[in-house]
């Protein structure tokens, strides 16, 4: 099948240091089949890329947009639409994250253990949610994506320090690619 409900955009990833990953994600206005085929070809690339999460500045575009699905069952899958985080509670807790555009590089940071968001799904409902444990951890990181902050940013100076070496190689790996890109 090939209709519009069943299409699926095909994604690569933006990688640390793309400046898409930088710029503030803006709302989505339309609730229509372009995107049902976004978030299908976010799930398509984050199942591909063996991710949990994925927001949508991570495939080069800068909307309020990020998919999760905490336990790999198909039918765990979740969208969350112009989100925001109405609130974050319970202890702080310390966890080993990675970020499918900083390949290979992890590192423990701490965030609290519960959030609440407000969203809409991809009908355009309104949806309030409250998530903890893994999920709240994966929709935290993903929010962060939608505002620009990024795994680099939350880590300790030692963790920092400990990645130099893979951070720098990431940043080599963006200006050779951008060059070929752009070749003046
Ligand atoms: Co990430």
């Amino acid at each position: 099948m090939t209709d519009a409900s069943t299409k699926k955009l095909d994604f690569a990833l933006s990688l640390y240091p793309d400046p898409v990953l930088r710029k503030p994600a803006v709302p989505v206005e339309t609730f229509d089949a372009d995107l049902r085929a976004t978030v299908a070809g976010m799930f398509e690339r984050m199942r591909a890329s063996q991710g949990v999460g994925l927001a949508a500045p991570q495939v080069g575009l800068q909307l309020r947009v990020l998919v999760l699905n905490p336990t790999g069952e198909p039918q765990d899958d979740l969208a969350l639409i112009n989100v925001s985080i109405i609130e974050r509670s319970g202890p702080l807790t310390l966890f080993e994250e990675g970020c499918l555009s900083f390949p290979g590089i992890y590192a423990e940071v701490k965030r609290p253990e519960r959030c609440t968001v407000s969203y809409r799904d991809l009908e355009g409902n309104s949806v309030e949610r409250e998530f903890e444990g893994f999920a709240s951890r994966i929709v935290q990181h993903e929010y962060d994506h939608l505002e620009g902050v990024l795994l680099v940013d939350r880590m300790s100076p030692a963790d920092k320090a400990r990645h130099r070496a893979a951070l720098a190689s990431l940043v080599d790996r963006y200006k050779t690619r951008a060059a070929q890109k752009s070749p003046k």
